[in-house]
This record gives C-alpha cells, structure tokens and sequence, in this order.
C-alpha cells in the first residue's frame, strides 16, 4: 500500500489544493492530507477550521485522511509510514524552496521521496494568500475556493 502525505498551512485551502489533492488521490493506495500547526505563524483559520474545510471538500474523496502534525514533516512522515510527500509546483519560483525542503526532507528521512505536481493552468495564480486578500475587500472568490467553503471564508475574514 503506497501512501501519501500532502502537507501544508491550508489557511485556508483553495481551488488549487483541491486539484492537487484530486489528482493524487487517484494515483496513490492513500493520500493524507497533515495541515501544519504552526507555532511560528499565526493563521487567519484555526486548525480545527482548516480541517473541517478540507473534510467538507473531500468528502466525496474515499482514500483520504485529513490529520495535522507539528514539528518536523520528516518525522511525520516516517511516524505515518509514507512513502512520499507531494507538492504542488505553480512556477518557477517555487522550485528553489520547494528544492530545498524536498532535500532536507530526504536528509531526515532517507525512506521518504518528494513528488511534484504541477498545478493546473487555472490555478496558477492562486494561494491562500490571494485568498485571504481578496476575501478582506469582498473580492469575488468564485473559481479561487471550492464552492463549499466560499462563505465560511467571507463571514471569518470579510471587513465590515
Ligand atoms: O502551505 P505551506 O505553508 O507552503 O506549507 C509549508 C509546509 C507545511 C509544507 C512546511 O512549512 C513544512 O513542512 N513545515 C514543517 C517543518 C519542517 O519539516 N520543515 C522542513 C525542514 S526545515
């Protein structure tokens, strides 16, 4: 059984994580979706929130597991016996960071393999960060985050 972990913040998540997750689902025996605690950051989404968004997202999606971890993704994913992280790749500036992590993670954890997806074309401008921004002024979101969660998004970070 091939499993999977796709990390990261999902503060909250968006179009093109759904699509990541998508795909990797389909190509993977399980994929586990572990969302950061991030000691550092402080998220515009509690844990809790980010969680149940993605549970709401995926619910269709039967090979998934949504979970979170602290501390480092290596030792995450050896306590989760995974095979492989995957990553979603947007642009070319990406790649430096991205690069870095994936040879750290390995470093850590020689039994782990970092697999890079590159998001779809629709998606390419989009993050959470995009997000939280547009939302702020009551940009439209529609086609940014699934339709699901659109909502939750604006009454949490709407101003006025
Ligand atoms: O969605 P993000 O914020 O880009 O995700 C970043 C994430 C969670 C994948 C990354 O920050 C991470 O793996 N953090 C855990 C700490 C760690 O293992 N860092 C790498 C070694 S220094």
């Amino acid at each position: 059984m091939k499993i999977a972990v796709y990390p990261g913040s999902f503060d909250p998540c968006t179009n093109g994580h759904l699509d990541i997750i998508t795909r990797a689902a389909r190509v993977f025996d399980k994929l586990i979706v572990a969302v950061l605690v991030n000691s550092h950051k402080t998220p515009a989404f509690t844990i809790e929130e980010r969680m149940e968004f993605l549970r709401r997202v995926t619910r269709n999606i039967s090979n998934i597991e949504i979970d979170s971890f602290t501390g480092l993704l290596a030792d995450y994913t050896m306590q989760k016996n995974a095979d492989v992280i995957i990553k979603g790749l947007r642009a070319v500036s990406d790649f430096e960071y991205e690069f870095q992590m994936a040879l750290t993670n390995t470093k850590l954890n020689p039994s782990v393999e970092t697999l890079f997806m590159t998001t779809s074309t629709a998606n390419m401008y989009l993050s959470s960060s995009v997000v939280r921004e547009v939302a702020t002024y009551n940009g439209d979101l529609s086609g940014m985050v699934p339709d699901e969660i659109r909502d939750d998004i604006y009454k949490k970070i709407r101003r006025g």
